[in-house]
């Protein structure tokens, strides 16, 4: 029997963090390396488009995503490691797909209220001064209905089309290469669904089966990695500890992670302390008893805590900075490698669409 087939993408907009780390990409490696799926990764360049407009920016963030999985033990005769945009077809196949999706539908993405709600979140200082000058020319209820009015007006104005159309491409880019499971993380899981959906909406206008169900793959146990402020662990919250940042970086970050008043000797609850909460994502179960311990018995200062927090990272770390700055330095070999990789994606998205062509009235033969 054929193998099963993984798809998963990784958008590369800025340096990845912990978050990505332990939310998706270390599952991804895991999978990918155990040889059981035909695993197709991709570097998705096009969806980091719908926030990204410098070209210099984006090929080097893209040399640093792949930096990172290989860095981080992607076994690259193991996967098909490629980039979204070597396949074009991904973007003809999404124009298909929005002509069945209907508007609704789409604006009840997670993701579309996510970037609004981080928008909202980063224009908050400057819309509680709009705020307030509304206070100032009338008291009342009408103020607070048009202090939100004036802000959602500001959010939408800030939405592409690309980024409300983000599932859609993103079904495409899972089932064009018929894609069993998706792994993913939690916060992508809807996207998944999404494909789903897509699937079965192009079957059934269609009356075919051309395309199969994809299942998520989620992460178990690790829910939101949080960040040194407590929130979910995400660049926009300027709350992420990066992989390959310097030492001196990832020192600072270590340090800055937020904690209360206990004092050193106060016996701390591990589950609602966030410095326990970020390390016990490094540790096996054994290890995970002792730090806990060490929490709960008191006398382990929040100072201690987290110099043993920045151990353990520089741990981790140890080989893999060095293979990341390797790879970063000497790109244009692991290119080649993208290249290849991106004809053979390419060639078996051809096929699908050929077949896609046909089935919707878009082909040659009459
Ligand atoms: N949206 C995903 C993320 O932000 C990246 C992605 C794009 C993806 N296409 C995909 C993930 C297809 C899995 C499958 O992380």
């Amino acid at each position: 029997m054929s193998k099963k087939i993984l798809v998963s993408g990784i958008k590369p907009t800025g340096r990845l963090h912990f978050g990505n780390y332990f939310g998706a990409m270390k599952q991804n490696i895991e999978l990918s390396n155990s040889g059981e799926y035909e695993s197709f990764v991709f570097i998705a360049d096009y969806h980091a488009l719908t926030t990204e407009r410098n070209g210099d920016d984006l090929r080097k963030q893209t040399i640093e995503a792949v930096a990172s999985y290989v860095a981080c033990g992607l076994d690259l005769s193991k996967v098909i490691l490629f980039k979204q945009s070597s396949v074009p077809q991904v973007t003809e196949l999404t124009w298909i797909f929005n002509n069945l999706v209907t508007m609704p539908y789409m604006m009840r993405a997670h993701a579309l209220k996510d970037f609004t709600d981080k928008l909202i979140h980063n224009n908050k200082i400057e819309s509680r001064i709009e705020a307030e000058v509304f206070n100032q020319k009338d008291g009342g209820n009408t103020n607070a209905i048009k202090f939100l009015e004036l802000l959602k007006a500001k959010v939408d104005v800030n939405v592409n089309v690309g980024l409300f159309d983000y599932p859609v491409l993103m079904a495409s880019d899972i089932l064009i290469y018929d894609a069993d499971i998706v792994p993913v993380g939690q916060d992508q899981k809807q996207h998944v669904e999404y494909a789903r959906d897509i699937a079965g909406f192009y079957n059934r206008a269609y009356n075919t089966e051309e395309f199969k169900l994809p299942k998520e793959l989620i992460v178990e146990g690790v829910g939101s990695v949080p960040g040194i402020d407590g929130q979910k662990m995400s660049k926009s919250y300027n709350n992420h500890i990066e992989l390959f940042c310097s030492d001196e970086d990832l020192k600072k970050r270590v340090m800055s992670i937020v904690t209360d008043s206990a004092s050193p000797e106060d016996k701390k609850n591990p589950d609602e302390n966030n410095i326990y909460k970020i390390h016990k994502l490094f540790l096996n179960k054994d290890e995970d008893e002792v730090l806990r311990k060490k929490f709960e018995d008191g006398g382990y200062s929040y100072k201690e805590a987290k110099e043993e927090l920045l151990a353990t990272i520089m741990k981790w770390r140890e080989g893999k900075k060095k293979k990341y700055d390797e790879v970063v330095d000497n790109f244009s070999e692991l290119n080649s490698l993208l290249n290849e990789n991106g004809k053979k994606a390419e060639e078996k998205a051809k096929i699908k669409m050929e077949k896609i062509r046909k089935t919707v009235g878009l082909s040659n033969d009459f």
